[in-house]
């Protein structure tokens, strides 16, 4: 019997969630951040559900090759940019823009200039202490950036540290940091993450760079999608394997962590942590069984997970359970785990189809 262990795609929800990101940001540009294999949807979806989008942003080199090979002829981002001359090559030869937040960068690009006046980004640290030069360079780098580009500004970008909590002072002081540094350049900018795209109004600028709101999770703290009218996109699911009957006093699993109180029928499902659910998932975790809740009852293996059926009489062997997505939000999920909705929905391996709707 296969597993049909499927992670289900909703193209359509990755459309409207991108209708709702323009929806708040009218004036920008839209970066859809589709690194990490699109958060684990898989980069096939990109030419259907985000082909309205500006410009796709990714981490490393192999990520936009592998657009390119999926047919992305549009505009693509390189968030961290190059690393050496040959990954310098590559991101030309994919006629890729690039961020350079370092001296190393820039010391490549003095040897071997633009040629093709694609961009340029320009990172500043404005308080995050990541990636990023120091805020009293720009306007010395990016005289310098106009230089070595055939005179083109590049675009001026940072990054926040705390948007998804609306309280938290640190984005206004990261946004006043930026706007300082850049007040007599004339630049296009870019800050805003899904956070700020929701909280933070101010800083949407030229571009913004959406990625987890874009796959319909919302990226605020204690909030899911549907909260801000975002879809989810991806519905993680998979079948019982075996439904049994385990008497009181028995124990569960691995490591014999989870005890029954009483007699109770158990469900075996095909999914683990060798399909990306995480081994720490705790009892309780919610799943769906047939639509309705059910709950982890015993540590997840490689390539299974029981689950305590005791409301499920009908339950049988063959029938769907939903990990999370459609009526389970992953940020539910989440939290009950003390994980966040990005490493669930990245942690996806590949050898879960992906099927898309
Ligand atoms: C530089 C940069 N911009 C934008 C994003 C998108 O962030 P989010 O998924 O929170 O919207 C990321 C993601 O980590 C990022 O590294």
């Amino acid at each position: 019997m296969s597993r049909h262990t499927i992670a289900r795609i909703h193209q359509g929800a990755l459309q409207h969630n991108l209708r709702r990101v323009r929806e708040l940001a009218p004036d920008s540009a839209v970066v859809a951040v589709v690194k990490a294999d699109a958060y684990g949807h898989g980069t096939a979806i990109v030419r259907s559900g985000l082909a309205d989008a500006d410009l796709l942003a990714v981490a490393t080199v192999g990520e936009l090759q592998d657009l390119r090979a999926h047919g992305w002829t549009g505009r693509l981002l390189l968030l961290e940019g190059f690393s050496g001359v040959e990954e310098y090559q590559q991101v030309l030869a994919a006629g890729a823009e690039f961020v350079v937040h370092h001296e190393s960068q820039l010391a490549l690009l003095r040897q071997r200039p633009q040629t093709d006046a694609l961009p340029i980004w320009l990172k500043i640290d404005t308080g995050m202490n990541r990636l990023g030069f120091q805020a009293q360079e720009l306007a010395t780098l990016t005289a310098e950036i106009r230089q070595l580009n055939q005179g083109r500004t590049p675009v001026l970008m940072s990054h926040f540290a705390c948007a998804d909590d609306p309280e938290n002072p640190m984005t206004s002081r990261q946004l006043r940091c930026f706007q300082d540094a850049r007040a007599d350049i004339s630049g296009a900018v870019s800050l805003a993450n899904s956070a700020a795209v929701i909280s933070a109004p101010a800083s949407h600028g030229d571009y913004i760079r959406p990625g987890i709101m874009l796959y319909g999770i919302s990226p605020m703290l204690g909030e899911q999608g549907s909260d801000r009218d975002l879809l989810p996109v991806m519905t993680l699911s998979c079948r019982l394997l075996a439904v049994n009957q385990a008497k009181a006093g028995a124990s569960i699993g691995y490591g014999a962590r989870y005890h029954c109180a009483q007699d109770m029928r158990v469900g075996v499902a095909g999914i683990g942590y060798g399909d990306g659910y995480p081994r720490s998932m705790p009892d309780g975790t919610p799943v769906l069984v047939n639509g309705r809740r059910a709950s982890l009852a015993g540590r997840v293996s490689m390539d299974m997970i029981t689950l305590d059926l005791s409301d499920h009489p009908d339950a049988q062997v063959g029938d769907e359970v939903v990990l999370w997505g459609d009526g389970l939000p992953v940020e539910e999920v989440a939290r009950g785990a003390g994980l966040i909705p990005w490493e669930l929905v990245c942690g996806v391996t590949g050898r879960v189809r992906r099927e898309l709707v």
